[in-house]
C-alpha cells in the first residue's frame, strides 16, 4: 500500500507539473472582416499521447471560466465543430503548437476562447486557463477630445488629448493616420493626439484612421478651442479725409470662438480716453469738427478681449471756406442784379417824363380838381375852428367894465394865441 500510494503522488505531481497551455496575447481587437491569431504552445508528460485537440468557445450565459465548452470553433474531429465556425479556421497541428487562427471575424465572435486537449489517460486531460478574450473593432472610427476640465470647456493654453478609437476597442497593432479639416497630419501617428497648450490653430475637426487599411474614415469631430477677440479692426474706414457734413459709420470686426462679442468704442483726445458707444457700428450722421480725432473699439467676449488699432479721422475744413465764397457770390450777384434793374427803371422813368407835359392837361380829370377845392376848403376850415376857439376860450367881460374897453383887450389876447391869424381875428371881430 505504501508503495502504490508514493507511486500514484509521484505521477501525478509528474503529471500536474507537465500539463500545460500558454496563450499569446491574452486579449485580440480585431477589425470585422479581419483575421486573428490565437497564439498558444501546450505540454503534456512524456507517455502520453495526444488523443483531442480542441478550441472551444462558452456561449454567452455559460461560465467564461473554462469549465464550461459551449460551442467548438476546432475540433480534431471535424463533425463537432460548430457551424458558425466551420471552414473559417486554420490550425496550427505542430507538435505543442496549438496556435489557431480565425477567419473573417464578425461581431458574433466577440468572447472567450480556451485551447483543451485530451490524452490516451483518463487524467490527461487539461484546459488552458484563464483563455483569450476577442474584441471585436466596429468601425467607424470616432476622435475623442479628453481635458482635465470638468465643465468640457476649451479654452486657449489647455492641455487636450484627442483619442481615436471604436466601438468595444481599438487595434492598436498598427499605425494611425490623423487628419484635420480634412488634411492630413504627417507627423501624428500614435492612437493620442496631444496638445500640451492648445491654441485657436488647433480648432478645427478631426478625423483619424489606420495607416495601412482601407478602413474609411471617421466622422469628423470638432476641437472647439475657446479663444478672445483676436485680429480686432476698424474696417471700410475711408483713407481720405472726411468732409464736414457727410455721414460716416465705422465698423468694427473680429475673430473670436465665442463669436457672440461685444464692441465697445472710444474716442482718445489728448487728455482723455472716452467711451462714445457700443456695437459692431459707431455711425455719425453729420460729421463736424469735433468728430475730428482717434477711434478705438474692443471686443468682448466669454473668453477675453482685445483692441483694435487706433484710426484717425480727419475732417476737413474747406466746406466752411466753400459756404463763404456761394454766400458772397450770390450777394454780389444780387446787388448786381438790383442794380441793373434799377437803371432799366430809371431810363424808362426819364422816357416816360419827356412825354409827360403834352398829356397832362388832356388827361386832367374832374376829380383831380375836386381834390384841389377840398385841400382848399381844408385850409380855411382849419382857420375857422381856431377862430371858434378863441371865441371860447374868451373870459366873460367884467360887468363893471365898459363895452368898448374890452375889446382893446381882445385884441391882446387874439395876439397872443395866434399871430399868424391876427388879422383875419380882427376883421372878424
Ligand atoms: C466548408 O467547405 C466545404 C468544402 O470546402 C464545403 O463543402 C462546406 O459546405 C463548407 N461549409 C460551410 C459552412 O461553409
Ligand atoms: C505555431 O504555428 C503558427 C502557424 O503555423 C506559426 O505561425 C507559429 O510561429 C508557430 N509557433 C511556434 C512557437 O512554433
Ligand atoms: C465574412 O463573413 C460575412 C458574414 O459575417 C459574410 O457575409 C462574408 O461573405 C464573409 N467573407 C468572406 C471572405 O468569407
Ligand atoms: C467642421 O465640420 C462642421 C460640420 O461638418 C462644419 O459645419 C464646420 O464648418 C467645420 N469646421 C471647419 C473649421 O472646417
Ligand atoms: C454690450 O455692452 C453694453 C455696455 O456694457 C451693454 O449695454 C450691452 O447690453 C452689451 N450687448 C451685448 C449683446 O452683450
Ligand atoms: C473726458 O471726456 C468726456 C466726454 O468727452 C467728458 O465727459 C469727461 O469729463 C472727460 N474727462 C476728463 C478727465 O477730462
Amino acid at each position: 500500500m505504501f508503495y502504490i500510494g508514493i507511486f500514484i503522488q509521484l505521477s501525478l505531481s509528474a503529471a500536474v507539473s507537465s500539463f500545460s497551455i500558454s496563450y499569446s496575447p491574452r486579449s485580440i481587437c480585431a477589425f470585422e472582416n479581419s483575421s486573428v491569431e490565437f497564439s498558444c504552445t501546450f505540454d503534456f508528460p512524456y507517455g502520453h499521447t495526444l488523443v483531442v485537440s480542441k478550441w472551444f468557445k462558452p456561449r454567452k450565459d455559460q461560465k467564461q471560466d473554462g469549465s464550461q465548452q459551449g460551442m467548438f470553433v476546432y475540433h480534431t474531429d471535424d463533425a463537432e465543430i460548430h457551424e458558425r465556425y466551420m471552414n473559417r479556421t486554420t490550425y496550427a497541428n505542430q507538435d505543442k503548437n496549438c496556435s489557431l487562427k480565425l477567419h473573417n471575424v464578425s461581431r458574433k465572435d466577440i468572447g472567450r476562447y480556451f485551447f483543451r486537449f485530451e490524452t490516451n489517460y483518463w487524467w490527461g486531460k487539461y484546459t488552458g486557463l484563464g483563455g483569450i478574450d476577442l474584441s471585436i473593432a466596429v468601425l467607424p472610427f470616432r476622435v475623442t477630445v479628453n481635458t482635465q476640465k470638468t465643465n468640457r470647456e476649451i479654452n486657449e493654453g489647455d492641455s487636450v488629448t484627442l483619442t481615436c478609437n471604436t466601438e468595444n476597442c481599438t487595434p492598436t497593432q498598427e499605425a494611425f493616420i490623423w487628419f484635420k479639416n480634412g488634411r492630413l497630419l504627417p507627423k501624428a501617428t500614435e492612437q493620442t493626439l496631444r496638445f500640451s497648450s492648445v491654441s485657436r490653430e488647433d480648432f478645427g475637426n478631426y478625423s483619424c484612421g489606420l495607416k495601412n487599411s482601407d478602413t474609411t474614415l471617421t466622422t469628423e469631430t470638432l476641437l472647439d478651442v475657446r479663444y478672445r477677440p483676436h485680429n480686432v479692426q476698424i474696417i471700410n474706414f475711408p483713407s481720405k479725409e472726411i468732409e464736414e457734413g457727410d455721414s460716416l459709420t465705422l465698423n468694427c470686426k473680429s475673430n473670436a470662438n465665442p463669436a457672440l462679442t461685444n464692441y465697445t468704442w472710444f474716442k482718445i483726445s489728448d487728455t482723455n480716453t472716452s467711451y462714445i458707444g457700443y456695437g459692431s457700428k459707431y455711425s455719425l450722421k453729420t460729421v463736424s469738427q469735433k468728430n475730428a480725432g482717434r477711434y478705438l473699439c474692443v471686443a468682448v467676449n466669454d473668453v477675453g478681449s482685445q483692441n483694435s488699432s487706433v484710426i484717425e479721422l480727419k475732417v476737413k475744413e474747406h466746406s466752411r471756406l466753400d459756404f463763404l465764397l456761394i454766400a458772397t457770390t450770390v450777394l454780389l450777384l444780387g446787388i448786381a442784379v438790383t442794380l441793373i434793374i434799377f437803371c432799366i427803371m430809371k431810363r424808362r422813368k426819364q422816357i416816360a417824363s419827356k412825354k409827360l407835359p403834352a398829356e397832362k392837361t388832356s388827361t386832367v380829370t374832374p376829380t383831380e380838381e375836386i381834390y384841389e377845392n377840398l385841400r382848399n376848403s381844408l385850409k380855411s376850415e382849419e382857420i375857422s375852428t381856431n377862430l371858434t376857439y378863441a371865441d371860447l376860450m374868451l373870459p366873460p367881460a367884467s360887468s363893471d367894465r365898459p363895452h368898448y374897453s374890452s375889446q382893446e383887450d381882445m385884441t391882446v389876447i387874439y395876439s397872443i394865441l395866434s399871430d399868424r391869424e391876427e388879422t383875419k381875428t380882427i376883421e372878424q371881430i
